[in-house]
């Protein structure tokens, strides 16, 4: 049956991970497959040029761009996909948010300031979960490479394969960090630069904010570097109504700082509120924007 709406679609993948089918000549697609995503416009013939296959896909779903019009009763789409679709919005509707507390202390400053956004996030209806880094050593990226081919760290013998996975599995981000000479903890550093070398994928255009702790100094510079993780990442960022922090050397200091929580309590109900926007838009067919091939050009011109 032909779809009443010629440039709206279903899609099958081969083995080879080559496309075949109906879209228009030219249309913009975005093609989900199990978990990755591929956008960009249909060839000549109507193929999609470029489509990768994830290992397990077995077929993907092309969405149309925000603001063009979808066909709810094409024969095409229901007979591949309304599973697969229903499926997604249980999985999307369990999603949580991670929570992650960067020092090792693991009832400390940046763990009350955390507890704060988290409370309100779940006041807002949301899952959460707080993962604790804690002491036990962490690894730095060896800048090895492999996980360029694995998709996942080479070294399992730490919390980063575990952190990417729930990564996937979660709608949005708050990353604290106490404040050590002026940066993010060693820890939170190791770790963000490994979790978003290997999965940053698992990450991309879901919502992040950045909390930092400090008895005084170094929390913008600190808040600086983990917000460029976000953005590197396509993730929007999550304001409130000052720059996310808290000050205090003990957790009874932290509370004592009102301004401080209040701006901890904005950021769950900013995150909560961006989250639902970006569910509900996906509701009404506005899904992740399409994503150009990236262009690496190393100063080489
Ligand atoms: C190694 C180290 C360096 C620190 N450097 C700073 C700093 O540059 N500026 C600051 O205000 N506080 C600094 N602090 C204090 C912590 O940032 C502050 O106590 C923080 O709230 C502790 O959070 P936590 O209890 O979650 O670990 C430092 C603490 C340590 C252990």
């Amino acid at each position: 049956m032909v779809c009443r709406l010629p440039q709206l679609s279903a899609m099958q993948l081969d083995h080879s991970g080559a496309a075949r089918t109906a879209v228009a000549a030219g249309t913009t697609v975005v093609v989900r497959t199990g978990k990755t995503a591929w956008a960009g416009r249909t060839t000549r013939t109507g193929k999609a040029a470029g489509t990768r296959k994830t290992a397990g896909a077995r077929e993907a779903i092309i969405v149309l761009n925000p603001g063009l019009q979808t066909c709810s009763d094409c024969d095409m789409i229901t007979a591949i996909d309304k599973k697969q679709l229903i499926n997604r919005r249980r999985k999307r509707d369990m999603s949580k948010i991670l929570l992650i507390n960067g020092s090792s202390k693991k009832q400390g400053c940046t763990y009350t300031a955390l507890r704060e956004v988290e409370q309100e996030l779940q006041n807002e209806g949301l899952e959460t979960e707080l993962y604790q880094l804690g002491k036990e050593p962490v690894r730095d990226c060896t800048a090895c490479g492999a996980c360029r081919k694995l998709g996942k760290c080479v070294y399992n013998d730490d919390c980063i394969n575990e952190l990417i996975e729930t990564a996937g599995e979660s709608a949005g981000f708050v990353f604290g960090t106490p404040v050590y000479y002026a940066h993010p903890s060693g820890r939170i550093l190791s770790v963000l630069d490994r979790v978003f070398y290997a999965g940053g994928k698992a990450f991309a255009f879901k919502p992040g904010a950045a909390v930092a702790s400090a008895r005084r100094a170094g929390t913008t510079a600190s808040l600086d570097v983990l917000n460029k993780y976000f953005t590197i990442a396509r993730m929007p960022v999550v304001s409130s109504n000052y720059w996310n922090m808290v000050h205090g050397n003990t957790p009874e200091e932290v509370r004592q700082d009102l301004e401080g929580l209040q701006i901890m309590r904005g950021i769950g109900r900013n995150m909560a509120w961006l989250v639902n926007c970006i569910e509900a838009g996906k509701q009404a067919g506005i899904g992740y924007p399409p994503v150009e091939e990236k262009i690496a050009t190393n100063f080489i011109h």
